[in-house]
């Protein structure tokens, strides 16, 4: 589908363009996104243009998540290539508002993330979830959609939301997607474009070792500490260093579980030179993960 999306840069807009859209049609998607789009996110829109009668995608660098100044200025920006895949996909309105519409002079409305967001990437990352939380919030308020669609590659993410969601009683349905991965096996990523040329062969190493850690549950491993061990020595060899964490959680509360005896999320960050990637997935011992690149 080829059509013509509306580009909307400024919040005092968005109401009169929302309303347009709204008239006499049924169910507004959301997919916030940073920009930079890859498939990974154009699988989140392709879902919202399945299920909804208009899909609303975001576009903007949150600088709040950010947790140095440098990752931010490093973060890559395409919005020309983004509004092509956009419309290409299909979508009806793109919204990319300057930082100042987000963030007013002044603004003092942080939202303090739920308690899920303490371990792993918000012990990392400090403050990360606290600029994740509020900007979604705002955007949630701005864009009154019945389901929001984010990605299970930030998997603590994803659960944020939803704890996010449930406490503030906010009136929106959370689809939680699937990870999209490189034919190797790569979870796709933004960051992924910071790996040298080497580094890259040797990345989707992240994804064998998920994988044999889910061979290992389903031959009947149920020591979490055994199933880390030889993850992180796979990862070792393979080049990772600075493990910011390897861990085996409960897949809601996020709490580390010492033994598998039902489904279990694994969660790896770690780094490659210096690119530092993420990812995750289901461990169950009755199951394997069923998304394959
Ligand atoms: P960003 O990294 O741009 O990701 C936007 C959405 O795409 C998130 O929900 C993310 O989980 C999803 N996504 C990224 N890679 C994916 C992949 N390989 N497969 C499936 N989904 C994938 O996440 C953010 O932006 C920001 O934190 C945001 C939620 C927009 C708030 O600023």
């Amino acid at each position: 589908m080829n059509k013509q999306p509306v580009l909307v840069t400024n919040s005092d807009q968005l109401d009169e363009q929302l309303a347009l859209l709204r008239a006499g049609q049924g169910r507004l998607g959301l997919v916030p996104t940073m920009g930079a789009l890859h498939d990974g996110h154009l699988s989140l829109v392709r879902r919202s243009l399945e299920e909804c009668q208009a899909t609303v995608v975001t576009i903007f660098v949150n600088p709040a998540q950010f947790n140095n100044d440098k990752d931010r200025e490093d973060y890559p920006q395409d919005l020309d290539r983004d509004l092509g895949l956009l419309a290409q996909a299909g979508v009806d309105l793109i919204f990319a508002p300057p930082q100042s519409d987000i963030y007013p002079d002044g603004f003092a409305d942080w939202v303090e993330p739920p308690r899920v967001a303490d371990r792993w990437e918000g012990e990392q990352r400090p403050g990360h979830f606290r600029g994740v939380c509020t900007v979604v919030r705002k955007l949630f308020q701005l864009i009154p959609a019945e389901i929001a669609y984010f990605g299970e590659k930030d998997y603590q993410q994803s659960i944020v939301i939803k704890h996010l969601i449930d406490q503030m009683a906010i009136p929106i349905e959370l689809m939680i997607c699937p990870i999209v991965r490189e034919q190797d096996g790569l979870a796709m990523s933004t960051r992924n474009a910071y790996l040298s040329s080497s580094d890259r062969q040797q990345a989707s190493a992240i994804w064998e070792c998920l994988q044999s850690a889910g061979a290992m549950v389903l031959e009947g491993e149920s020591s979490s500490p055994v199933i880390i061990k030889q993850l992180t020595e796979e990862l070792q060899a393979a080049c990772f260093t600075q493990f910011d964490y390897v861990a085996i959680v409960d897949p809601q509360t996020l709490d580390p579980q010492e033994r598998i005896e039902g489904p279990v999320r694994l969660l790896v960050a770690a780094r490659l030179g210096t690119t530092r990637l993420i990812d995750n997935c289901l461990l169950s011992p009755g199951e394997r993960e069923t998304v394959a690149p």
